[in-house]
């Protein structure tokens, strides 16, 4: 039952016409039932919390905070409910293509299964840092109105095996009763070394124990893994996934979409785009998103309403010395390059239309 807090809340952002707060509020006794067990009731306050509001007045990219997962499962997961959509990553036309079936797939689960076939549920992300895995998970709850269920590995990894093989059957009991997007998010910690040489075999166990519940079907759930180590990608691993994705670093039209995205509410006419797509080489889609919020702070602390190339290449740049990518635009600096990231050279746009979306 929802407490009287939730009941008052509810009915006072009700009667002040706050819809944003009803949507809120009604979504998070949704998830709280949900957690319960009773799905039904969950469906069906989350039908009417929808129906009382249309898709766009809702605000874009915002995490609602819900509930949190209690008892055992408390230090287990957390749960939010993403309002990010596909349509708001900048990848390639196959990832997209590919996210959206996933969506399409979950969303036709009872049409497939009458036919013997069962919704692709078990994703892996791989790729460099800031190239979108993390925020794929929450684009596919969003697209879903699933909640989003992070899996907080330092909370599962005990010294003791029995015990972190006891928790994850517990966050695998609740993939089956509780419907969700469930990441499990740098799943290299899981191979990781902790400790020394002695770990190895330790880590390696529960790396094996987490691939044997996957084995088991997931349903109703959608579990998405990431990593940013490639070299843990063996066909042991890649054959418990109905679907494995690489990302990439952006190429020239990627790292142009996702700056004029962040610098819509400024003027970009002077901007000379393949110079400074050139000089974002080796950056990620973060990067390239937090030089051009750089660049937009420096602009308006000089009231001005247009960004130069001069300012985003320095903003960039800046980005590349924090990252310790070097100084130069071909990444060929002193400095120690994070031996996490991608350094290939992402395949320039097609001229037909180009690898990566353009900007909505
Ligand atoms: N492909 C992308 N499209 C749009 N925004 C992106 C993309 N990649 C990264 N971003 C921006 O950068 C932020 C961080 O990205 P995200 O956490 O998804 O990266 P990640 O691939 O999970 O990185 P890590 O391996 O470090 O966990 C996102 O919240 C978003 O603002
Ligand atoms: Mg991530």
């Amino acid at each position: 039952m929802a407490s009287a807090q939730q009941l008052i809340g509810l009915v006072k952002s009700h009667a002040e016409g706050d819809e944003d707060r009803f949507y809120d509020l009604a979504m998070q006794l949704a998830a709280a039932e949900a957690q319960k067990g009773h799905t039904r009731l969950a469906e069906q306050l989350r039908s009417w919390a929808e129906a009382g509001q249309s898709p766009p007045q809702r605000p874009a990219a915002k995490t609602t905070p819900l509930v949190a997962p209690r008892g055992d499962l408390a230090g287990l997961l957390s749960a939010s409910y993403p309002k990010t959509r596909v349509v708001d990553l900048i990848v390639s036309g196959h990832m997209d293509d590919e996210l959206r079936h996933i969506v399409a797939e979950t969303r036709m689960t009872d049409a497939l299964e009458a036919k013997g076939l069962r919704p692709r549920r078990r994703l892996l992300l791989s790729g460099p840092p800031g190239t979108g895995k993390t925020m794929s998970a929450s684009a596919l709850a969003g697209e879903l109105k699933f909640p989003l269920f992070t899996v907080l590995l330092h909370g599962l990894i005990t010294k003791y095996m029995g015990e972190t093989a006891q928790k994850l059957r517990l966050v695998f009991d609740a993939v089956r009763s509780t419907r969700g997007v469930y990441l499990f998010d740098e799943i290299d910690a899981l191979a990781a070394t902790r400790g020394g040489e002695a770990d190895v075999g330790e880590a390696r166990r529960i790396l094996n124990s987490f691939l044997q519940f996957l084995d088991e079907d997931t349903g109703p759930s959608i579990i998405v893994a990431t990593t940013n180590l490639p070299q843990i990608l063996d066909r042991a691993i890649l054959r418990r996934f109905d679907l494995v994705l690489s990302y990439e670093l952006p190429d020239d039209q990627a790292i142009e979409t996702a700056m004029r995205r962040r610098l819509k509410a400024f003027d970009v006419t002077n901007i000379d785009w393949p110079r400074v797509s050139q000089l974002a080489y080796g950056l990620s889609t973060a990067d390239v998103i937090a030089a051009s919020e750089d660049a937009a702070r420096r602009a308006v602390l000089e009231q001005s309403e247009r960004i130069e190339t001069k300012s985003l290449s320095t903003s960039l740049e800046r980005r590349r010395s924090l990252q310790g990518i070097g100084g130069d635009a071909h990444g060929t600096g002193s400095q120690a390059p994070d031996p996490k990231r991608n350094r290939r050279r992402p395949t320039l746009p097609a001229k037909d239309g180009g690898k990566f979306k353009a900007a909505k």
